[in-house]
Order: structure tokens, then C-alpha cells, then sequence
């Protein structure tokens, strides 16, 4: 369905749980946060009748968050029954990769088409540090393991750290001279109650081109809210996501589902809309009206200006 600005909405973000095994310092406090009671969590029958709705409007494509949407019980089986549900055509992930070792191989059999998988270093001791609770091997083993399973293309997620990990933008796109893989670089959002970056941190995607000058941009630039480009005759690409520098929003075809059973219309908005304990028509209604209130766009994002969103990005997932 159309949103109220021509926008062609067909793009459905899930997230499964707020919570996560790892906390990474954009994303989280060390402490964590779950302020989820169990109960409050939409439970598999409501994500699937909330889907079918969705699928009756439009929405073809997908994604599972959190949180972690691997740690979520049973996310094996939500997949074949979400895969299952006429005009449901693409049903991906996004990741920290860390389970996948163990559960790539039944997530593929279970219908899931690919996963992004969240790759911010490759340095063991910045890993760590990072994301405060998992090793740089663990992600490794994570992305060998939904290659191996055919989880691809795979794309892989870097927050651009300023100060932090841009020493290494040549060394993650050196990766896609040898690997079929689209590297993204994502510039970091100021959202959620996270540890304060200082204004050094938030570093245009822009920079990429200038330390990486022999990247191209490619013929059909745009993926979803990336702008592709490549080294020659690499077989990887690189992504850059900038909802800083460049805001995608005119050409934004998603929207989000909270674990607790909201509609998100806007990443960086607090509007929501409850869908939970709705059913047929007025929930079909409910949806509706979220699309439509889709806003135009997000308002500036800046080191100093800090995201609407009203929750903390593990609440949200991306
Ligand atoms: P593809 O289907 O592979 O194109 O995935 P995707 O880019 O939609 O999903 P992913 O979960 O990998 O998100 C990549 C990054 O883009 C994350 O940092 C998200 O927070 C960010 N992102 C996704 N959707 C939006 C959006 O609507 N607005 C903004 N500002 N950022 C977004
Ligand atoms: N800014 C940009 N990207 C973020 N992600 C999580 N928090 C932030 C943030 N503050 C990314 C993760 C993951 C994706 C879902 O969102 O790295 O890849
Ligand atoms: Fe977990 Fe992803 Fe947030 Fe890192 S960014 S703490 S992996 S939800």
C-alpha cells in the first residue's frame, strides 16, 4: 500500500525481543535493558496474524531484529510459519551472528532467505571492547557459518566509529576483493539512552571515498538505504548508509513492529500504534493507519540533535 507521500510501504522490520547477548556501545548500556516483561512480548500466533494482515496490504518483504532475534525460543519455527504466508516473498535477518554456527544450517532449511550480520572491527581486542561481551572469533565463525548454510548474499553491518574503528575502513573493504559479501558502513545514530559520543565519533560515510578513493559507484546505486559501490573487479560491494549525511527518507518503503506489539511508522519518531489485542478488521484498520502516518521525513540527526525515536535501539532494532 501507498503511504500518504507515494510511497510504496512493502517492507515489514520485526523485533522479536529487546534482549541480546551482547551490548554494544551505540546500541546499549553496559547494564543492558530489559524492560520487557515476558508476558508483554507478542507471542508467535499474534506476530503471525499481525503478519497476514500486513501481507493483505502489501508488505512482501521481512526482516527479523531485536535485540537478537536468534536468542527469541522457537525463532526456527516462526520462520517456516511466517515463510508460509501467501505473499510473504523475503524473510531475512539481522544478526551479531554470534549463534549462527548452530543454527545457520536450520534457519536456511526453515525458509530464511539471507542475514546481515554485524562485523564493527577486525581486531580482536576492539571487538571485545565494542560489544562488551563477545569475541571477534565468535562473529567470524557466525558469518563462515551462514556462508556455508547459503544465507547469501550476505551483507555485513559496520558502525562507523570516529577515533574508534575508521583507522580500518581499507582493511573491512579489502574484504570484498576476496569475498562475495556487501560490506556496509552505517553512520552512527544518536538514539537511545547509550553512552554520550563525543561529536568526533559521528563521521560522515562519505569518509569512505575519501580513504578508499578506488571505489566506483555502481550502475544501480541505491539497495534499500544503501548507495552500492566497488573496487575493481572485486566480487564483494561496498554499502554506505547515511542517515545523517544524506537522509534517505523519500525513498523509505518500511516499516516497524516493537516485540511488545506496536507499529513504528518512523525509526526516529515516538509514534506508535498499538496492534496488539487487535484482530480482522481493526487490525487491518490499525495498520492502515500507521502507514499513514508515516511521516515525510525524520528530523535532523547530528551529534547535537539526537533521534525521536523514544526507545533505545535494542528495542527497536535498526
Ligand atoms: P536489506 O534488506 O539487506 O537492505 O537490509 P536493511 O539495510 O534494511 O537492514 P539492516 O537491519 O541491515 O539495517 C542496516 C542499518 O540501516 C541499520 O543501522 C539500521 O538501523 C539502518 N536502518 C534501517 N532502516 C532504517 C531507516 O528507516 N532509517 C534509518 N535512519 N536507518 C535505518
Ligand atoms: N547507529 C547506527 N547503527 C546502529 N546499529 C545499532 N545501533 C546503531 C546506532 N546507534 C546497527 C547495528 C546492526 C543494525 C541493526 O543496526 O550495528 O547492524
Ligand atoms: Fe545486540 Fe545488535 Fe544492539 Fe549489538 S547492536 S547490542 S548485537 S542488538
Amino acid at each position: 500500500m501507498k503511504d500518504r507521500y507515494g510511497r510504496e510501504i512493502d517492507y515489514l522490520r520485526i523485533s522479536l525481543t529487546d534482549l541480546c547477548n551482547l551490548r554494544c556501545i551505540y546500541c546499549m548500556p553496559p547494564e543492558g535493558i530489559s524492560k520487557l516483561q515476558r508476558k508483554e512480548i507478542l507471542t508467535f500466533e499474534e506476530i503471525i496474524e499481525i503478519v497476514t494482515a500486513a501481507a493483505s496490504l502489501g508488505i512482501t518483504k521481512l526482516r527479523l531484529t531485536g535485540g537478537e532475534p536468534l536468542v527469541r525460543r522457537g525463532v526456527t519455527e516462526l520462520i517456516r510459519a511466517l515463510r508460509a504466508i501467501p505473499g510473504i516473498r523475503e524473510l531475512t535477518l539481522t544478526t551479531n551472528g554470534l549463534l549462527l554456527p548452530e543454527m545457520a544450517q536450520d534457519l536456511k532449511a526453515a525458509g530464511l532467505s539471507r542475514v546481515n550480520i554485524s562485523l564493527d572491527t577486525l581486531n580482536a581486542e576492539k571487538y571485545s571492547r565494542i560489544t562488551r561481551l563477545g569475541t571477534l572469533d565468535q562473529a567470524l565463525n557466525g558469518i563462515r557459518a551462514a556462508q556455508q548454510a547459503g544465507l547469501s548474499p550476505i551483507k555485513i553491518n559496520t558502525v562507523l566509529l570516529g577515533g574508534i574503528n575508521d583507522d580500518e575502513i581499507p582493511a573491512l573493504v579489502d574484504l570484498t576483493r576476496e569475498h562475495s559479501v556487501e560490506l556496509r558502513f552505517i553512520e552512527l545514530m544518536p538514539i537511545g539512552c547509550v553512552v554520550p559520543f563525543g561529536p568526533e565519533a559521528y563521521i560522515p560515510a562519505s569518509t569512505v571515498l575519501e580513504r578508499v578513493p578506488a571505489l566506483q559507484p555502481l550502475e544501480n546505486a541505491r539497495s534499500g538505504v544503501a548507495q552500492l559501490y566497488a573496487l575493481p573487479n572485486a566480487p564483494g560491494r561496498v554499502g554506505l548508509i547515511s542517515p545523517l549525511s544524506c537522509s534517505f527518507c523519500s525513498e523509505c518503503n518500511r516499516i516497524r513492529l516493537t516485540a511488545d506489539g506496536y507499529l513504528k511508522p518512523c525509526l526516529h519518531s515516538d509514534k506508535e500504534i498499538l496492534l496488539r489485542g487487535k484482530h480482522g478488521d481493526a487490525l487491518t484498520e490499525a495498520l492502515k493507519a500507521g502507514i499513514c502516518a508515516k511521516p515525510q521525513a525524520h528530523s535532523t540527526l547530528s551529534a547535537n540533535e539526537r533521534s525521536d525515536a523514544g526507545r533505545n535501539m535494542n528495542e527497536i532494532g535498526g
